[in-house]
């Protein structure tokens, strides 16, 4: 390694917004929203925060600690706390995943660019729902509309990337995410004032306790995981650009309340609009990109605008934080620049991306191997390196930053009896049953 004292992000304001930039993305708009209205409302909401409380914050808070006390990447991390096993080819497994997903989620990402140009220039106005699907479909079915999107959402991405952690991806986090919540509550306020918004509002709270089953629960499980970035190296990635006084259980707490809050937030903002138009809640492209567009444009211009512009940069701060993972692999175990590391990703994930822009069945097995394989090994060796190669004595000083935070210290007979047995357990169970 160089002697280069490394980069941090500055603030603890800034290392949550990234931190929290990271966690809130596609998956709290498309996914969230419609999982909790078909898996009993407010029912599915308590479920969904108890895992995220009991395995997914715990697996958070084993990244954070590789990352901070180490200060290094993925690979450099996993050598330094278990040196000479082979733990640290974990690092292939979470580059792997960082790069699947950063490369299918251009895609996505891309369509928001494309559908915010056309909110800005045709709109959807007196689009009816069957033509607005039609929109969506002959953009995707395009060759060249889809890859220019995913050229330009990639394009942004590493032009952040490439200006470092505090003057990129610090300060496009910290702008843009309280900017990210005021555009979500004036959706919201939008929605919720609809008339016959009530069954919206109704969908999602009711609670029905009859539907929390073993499969509820993975995928309330899963969904915690894909959410909070868990299980490829962001989280250990932007950890070890911390700096040392930061403490892991208040960055690690305020990013789950941010992330959930968002997702019920996105909830209030789609469901009432999709009930008080008559119409059938549904999930992904098809709720994002057909439902709502022709929903939004009845209520004003400007609220199409807002929404794909709120997409855009979830998805953005998201991306940011799986190339970032790639880029500081190559800066820290290879010597490269950061320009340099940030333009081969960027050409890299640029080529699957075009893969995965024109064949549905590659974007699907990316999304599924990379929520379904990549992410659960990562969070399980994270999980297991953490509570069973480190000593109890080593986790509690980073996690008590030397038995400096008091808070840190109550809690964390809890947090490691989760570490050590609930995490890894939780962690099989799901990734069998969603295999299944
Ligand atoms: N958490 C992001 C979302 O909810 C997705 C993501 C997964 C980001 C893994 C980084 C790593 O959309």
């Amino acid at each position: 390694m160089s002697g280069k004292i490394r980069e941090n992000f500055g603030s603890r304001f800034t290392v949550v917004m990234a931190l929290a930039g990271s966690a809130i993305g596609l998956g709290n708009i498309w996914r969230f929203p419609y999982m909790v209205g078909e898996h009993g409302g407010a029912a599915f909401i308590i479920i969904y925060v108890l895992c995220s409380l009991f395995i997914a914050l715990p697996i958070f808070f084993c990244e954070s600690i590789l990352g901070k006390s180490t200060g290094k990447d993925t690979f450099g991390a996993l050598e330094a706390v278990a040196p000479g096993t082979k733990w640290k080819n974990e690092g292939y497994v979470a580059l792997l995943g960082s790069f699947v997903i950063v490369s299918f989620y251009s895609v996505v990402g891309g369509w928001s660019v494309d559908f915010l140009i056309r909110s800005f220039t045709t709109g959807f106005a007196g689009e009816t729902l069957g033509e607005a699907a039609g929109i969506f479909q002959k953009m995707t079915s395009s060759v060249w509309e889809p890859i220019a999107c995913l050229t330009v959402f990639l394009g942004i991405t590493a032009l952040i990337v490439a200006r470092g952690i505090e003057k990129g991806i610090g300060r496009f986090a910290k702008v843009m995410m309280p900017l990210l919540f005021i555009m979500i509550v004036v959706i919201v306020i939008r929605s919720c004032t609809l008339p016959g918004a009530e069954k919206g509002i109704e969908y999602l709270l009711k609670p029905d306790f009859s539907k929390i089953d073993g499969p509820a629960i993975a995928a309330a499980l899963g969904q915690g995981f894909f959410s909070l970035s868990l299980g490829v190296g962001c989280v250990l990635t932007y950890s070890s650009y911390m700096r040392k006084e930061e403490n892991v259980l208040y960055t690690g707490v305020w990013t789950a309340v941010f992330d959930t809050f968002f997702a019920i937030l996105a909830g209030f903002a789609i469901m009432p609009a999709v009930f008080s138009a008559g119409l059938e809640p549904s999930a992904g492209p098809s709720l994002v990109y057909e439902t709502l567009p022709v929903i939004f444009s009845r209520m004003g211009r400007i609220v199409p605008v807002i929404f794909f512009l709120t997409i855009l940069i979830a998805a953005l701060t998201s991306s940011m934080s799986m190339l970032e993972v790639l880029v500081t692999w190559l800066v820290d175990q290879k010597g490269i620049s950061r320009r340099k590391a940030t333009l081969l990703f960027f050409c890299a994930c640029w080529v699957l991306g075009c893969v995965c822009a024109v064949s549905s069945k590659v974007f699907s097995v990316c999304d599924f191997m990379s929520s379904n394989v990549f992410m659960m090994i990562g969070a399980l060796v994270f999980a297991l390196v953490v509570g069973w190669k480190m000593s109890r004595s080593e986790v509690r000083s980073q996690f008590t930053n030397y038995g400096t935070s008091h808070k840190a210290g109550a809690v964390f007979p809890v947090v490691w009896f989760l570490i050590k047995w609930v995490a890894p357990a939780g962690i099989v169970i799901i990734a069998v049953t969603n295999l299944l």
